[in-house]
């Protein structure tokens, strides 16, 4: 298994360019399987969980074609199969986006039923319940989620989540721009990538308004066609960034970005002494911190509050604050596997229940330390930057799933990492 080796206490410095988001092109790539025209998507960010996602759509019977290295062209013309294996669920959990569009347009899918994960149980009884709503059939066989639409197509209907699912809320969007009549979600997930995923499909001809608020309408239609569309900057590799260019003391312009997607980080950040700036509606300058960090409490929760997908990152900056932060996680039970990998760095930070305890400032060093889902991978990098001496990540393919080149973009920017490759294949067992 590949590692990371980095040598801290590098001030970053210069320009980066920022990604499109994984979040985002997931579900519009599964989008695509809505219609046997060929949809174009720009922006897509070349890491490992797009590259599972295009092996799905190809064993779907899908072509992809990919004119440059960030742009898919997919026709799903000839599905063969309506079918996600457990081979491919278990290594990516967003495979389950499959359901909701062979669902809406041939009327059957069958998808492996994800398990646990490093992160929490995750289960996605809130996304089958939905189909139920809309008419669906949904059983468990063998492992496999198998759902059908009786009469071929599923029928428009309100659907209440009980709490708020990103994908959950992109599954039965999909699923319902092709059925019958009108369906209401209430209490939908409100990220900018169900806007970008909404977005797409209206280009592709559904008729879909409210995303982006708890209330999303959707008029079903006969078909769907051809379109193009780019995909939204990730945010949160934005917000990795900018705890990178704070946590060495350096300087960051962040350009490619949108600042409106992650407000909520910028604000906690700013809070903490964070000098962030708006360059313009894409690009960041970020600097710190003349008058130092000061630790702040923080509370994950859905957009557009604090982002879960930022938590590890801003406790391993909370490390270099002085004071007490307390960091409380809401949306998954288990997202504090970093604590006892800083904790190693030299970090003091006390975990119960949901919330962590971080008390600073320490000094960080170098350590043998262990990634164990990908954003806390991603803290276990930023801590590294500042940490005095080597710190050695291992199991870095878990931040492959979702950060494009991140070697290359840090080492443009001073920071002194290297990839050790490994050549034993991967074995990359855990699905988030
Ligand atoms: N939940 C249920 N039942 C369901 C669905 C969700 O109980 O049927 C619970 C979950 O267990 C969790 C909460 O609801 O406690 C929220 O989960 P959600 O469904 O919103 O998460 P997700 O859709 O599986 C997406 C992102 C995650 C991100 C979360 C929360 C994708 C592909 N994944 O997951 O991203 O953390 O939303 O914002 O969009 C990551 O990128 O590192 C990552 C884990």
């Amino acid at each position: 298994m590949d590692k990371f080796l980095i040598r801290g206490g590098k001030q970053l410095r210069g320009k980066v360019v920022i990604s499109g988001a994984k979040n985002s092109a997931l579900p519009c790539l599964a989008a695509t399987l809505l219609t046997p025209e060929t949809v174009t998507l720009h922006n897509v960010p070349y890491v490992k969980d797009l590259i599972t996602q295009r092996r799905l759509l190809e064993d779907l019977g899908a072509t992809v074609l990919t004119p440059e290295l960030q742009t898919h062209k997919v026709t799903a013309k000839n599905i063969e199969t309506f079918e996600a294996p457990y081979e491919l669920v278990k290594t990516m959990r967003a495979s389950v986006l499959a359901l909701g569009p062979l669902l809406a347009r041939f009327g059957k899918a069958k998808v492996s039923l994800p398990g646990g994960c490093a992160i929490g149980t995750r289960p996605i009884d809130l996304h089958l319940k939905a189909f139920e709503q809309l008419g669906a059939v949904v059983s468990l066989e063998s492992g496999d989620v198998v759902a059908r639409a009786p009469k071929g197509r599923l029928i428009g209907s309100d659907v209440n989540f009980e709490k708020v699912t990103v994908t959950g809320t992109e599954n039965v969007m999909m699923a319902a721009v092709l059925a019958k009549g009108k369906t209401t979600i209430h209490n939908a997930a409100c990220e900018p990538e169900i806007e970008d995923l909404a977005e797409l499909l209206n280009k592709m001809g559904a008729r879909l308004k409210g995303a982006g608020t708890p209330t999303i309408e959707i008029e079903g239609v006969e078909g769907l066609y051809s379109a193009e569309h780019t995909i939204i900057p990730d945010r949160i590799e934005t917000g990795t960034f900018i705890v990178a260019a704070a946590i060495t003391g350096g300087e960051l312009e962040i350009t490619h970005c949108q600042p409106n997607h992650l407000r909520a980080v910028i604000e906690k950040l700013r809070e903490t002494g964070v000098e962030i700036e708006e360059i313009s509606q894409s690009s960041l300058l970020v600097k710190c911190c003349a008058k130092g960090l000061n630790g702040k409490d923080v509370t994950t929760e859905p957009h557009p509050h604090f982002p879960t997908d930022m938590q590890a990152q801003y406790m391993a900056l909370m490390t270099q604050a002085t004071g007490q932060s307390i960091v409380t996680e809401t949306i998954f039970e288990n997202r504090f596997m970093h604590v006892s990998e800083l904790f190693r760095m030299g970090a003091n930070i006390q975990v119960s229940g949901n919330t962590a305890v971080v008390h600073g400032k320490t000094p960080l060093s170098g350590a043998p330390v262990q990634a164990s889902d990908l954003r806390a991978s991603a803290s276990l990098v930023l801590a590294a930057l500042s940490a005095e001496g080597e710190t050695l990540i291992d199991r870095v393919y878990h931040i492959d799933r979702g950060y494009e080149n991140i070697v290359k973009k840090l080492s443009s920017v001073g920071a002194d990492i290297q990839r050790i490759t490994d050549n034993l294949a991967m074995t990359a067992e855990e699905n988030i």
